[in-house]
């Protein structure tokens, strides 16, 4: 855990929040390569649940929404809170879940347990009084419940049918924890699949199998994804069945998505509190939903990929970091590489064809160090092509494009690179 943590840092993945003035209780800042690998998960996503399928189209709700979606949704109520414990010696607080006796801090006895809403509050408005309380959303998915009519109707859909979006959720977790795993603030991908009660649980079985399917496509380890049916007692205020599908992290098997039959949980309480009919003819459709974190999944992806190989690659030098993550997520795709940087010429060129190629493909400029130790550097971000420049391409207006997986060379035309890149890729 503390490698992926130092190497998320070291190589511009993730950094803590606001870190020169000491960090912001788990809050993270997505860096250069963090933020092209998040992109591309939620562009893998996003392909996959509009593109791919049927009958699923995008939408893109506010974080801020009228309150009374959360007295609607149970999110204001019980329903949606931790138990509480606080250390009698030294105050710390705990989630009850999370710990047994006694304290971990200094052994202290805990109080009573106390139900501790996790729902973000703020103030809309320039009057901080009652009535301008506003709330973080905690899900994505009410977004998509009270615009179901409006979507239906505007794209003149029929049950079934599904939305999809990506977007901010805020929780104020009583212990976040384990990095980027538990978070107040994190990104959610959800779609929300509506269709008749009596479908709903083929369609969940559906879409169980769609999810893993996903993880499997963009090469996860199979044998560190395994799904777990949640048992009632401990389902969600609004869950008729969820399993969860689960990654082995460094800190154990934990949740990265969820696959919740929800009922009509959602549509009747919307219903009940705005007054508007939200019914499908005569009934309420039932809700499947799949529900992953951007940042959880990212987590996950990275933990995957990340290898430290004994002997190097080569198997001739000391151990090496390689990322061997999939090809559509690896955050850097190309670099371009001048085999000096005391020959104008070579480096004239490779900054030609480093231009030429950033503006389709994410792509680094590295003339710092000996070629050897550049390709380590690269390996360890997982990029994907290694474009040198030498001084036979002044003569031959060749390149050599080194794969990062099959460390092969081979020498191409310059006025072919972009092209048979974009084959390869
Ligand atoms: N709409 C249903 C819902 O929100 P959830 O099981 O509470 O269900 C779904 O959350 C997913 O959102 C989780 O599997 C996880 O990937 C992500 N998630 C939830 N809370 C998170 C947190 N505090 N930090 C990071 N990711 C979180």
């Amino acid at each position: 855990m503390q490698k992926i943590v130092s190497f998320s840092k070291r190589r511009g993945f993730i950094f803590p929040s606001s870190e020169i003035y000491g960090g912001f209780g788990s809050c993270y800042d997505f860096g250069p390569l963090g933020v092209e690998m998040r992109n591309n998960i939620k562009k893998a996503w996003w392909n996959e649940m509009t593109k791919k399928q049927n009958d699923i189209v995008g939408l893109d709700a506010s974080i801020l929404m009228n309150p009374r979606v959360w007295e609607a949704s149970g999110h204001l109520s019980a329903g949606f809170a931790d138990e509480l414990v606080e250390c009698k010696k030294c105050h710390h607080r705990f989630r009850k879940d999370f710990i047994k006796d006694k304290c971990p801090d200094c052994g202290g006895v805990f109080t009573e347990a106390k139900k501790f809403n996790l729902m973000m509050k703020t103030s809309v408005g320039p009057v901080e009084d009652d009535v301008s309380i506003a709330y973080l959303r905690p899900e994505t998915c009410q977004g998509i419940y009270v615009n179901f009519k409006n979507i239906m109707q505007s794209m003149r859909l029929k049950i079934p049918f599904g939305i999809a979006q990506i977007g901010k959720a805020f929780r104020n977790e009583i212990n976040p924890k384990d990095f980027i795993f538990r978070t107040r603030e994190f990104e959610q991908m959800e779609m929300q699949w509506f269709c008749e009660p009596q479908k709903a649980d083929k369609f969940f079985e559906y879409w169980l199998k769609q999810r893993l399917n996903w993880y499997y496509k963009l090469g996860i380890n199979k044998k560190n994804l395994r799904t777990y049916e949640v048992p009632k007692k401990e389902l969600a205020h609004y869950a008729k069945r969820a399993v969860d599908i689960e990654y082995k992290f460094p800190f154990g098997w934990k949740e990265i998505e969820g696959v919740h039959n929800r009922g009509d949980w959602d549509l009747s309480n919307h219903s009940k509190y705005s007054g508007e009919d939200l019914k499908n003819e005569d009934y309420f459709p039932y809700i499947i939903e799949t529900s992953v974190g951007a940042d959880r999944s990212l987590f996950a992806f990275l933990t995957d990929a990340y290898q430290e190989v004994e002997g190097g690659r080569s198997g001739k030098t000391d151990t090496e970091i390689f990322l061997e993550i999939n090809r559509s997520l690896a955050p850097v795709k190309m670099a371009v590489l001048p085999l000096v940087k005391n020959k104008p010429e070579i480096v004239k060129k490779a900054k030609e064809i480093y231009k030429l190629l950033k503006t389709e493909f994410v792509t680094l400029y590295d003339q710092t160090g000996s070629i050897g130790r550049r390709y380590r550097r690269l390996d360890e971000i997982g990029c994907l092509f290694a474009v040198t420049v030498d001084f036979d391409t002044l003569k031959d207006d060749a390149v050599t494009i080194r794969d990062r997986d099959t460390m092969k060379q081979q020498r191409i035309k310059i006025k072919e690179l972009s092209e048979c890149l974009r084959k390869q890729l």
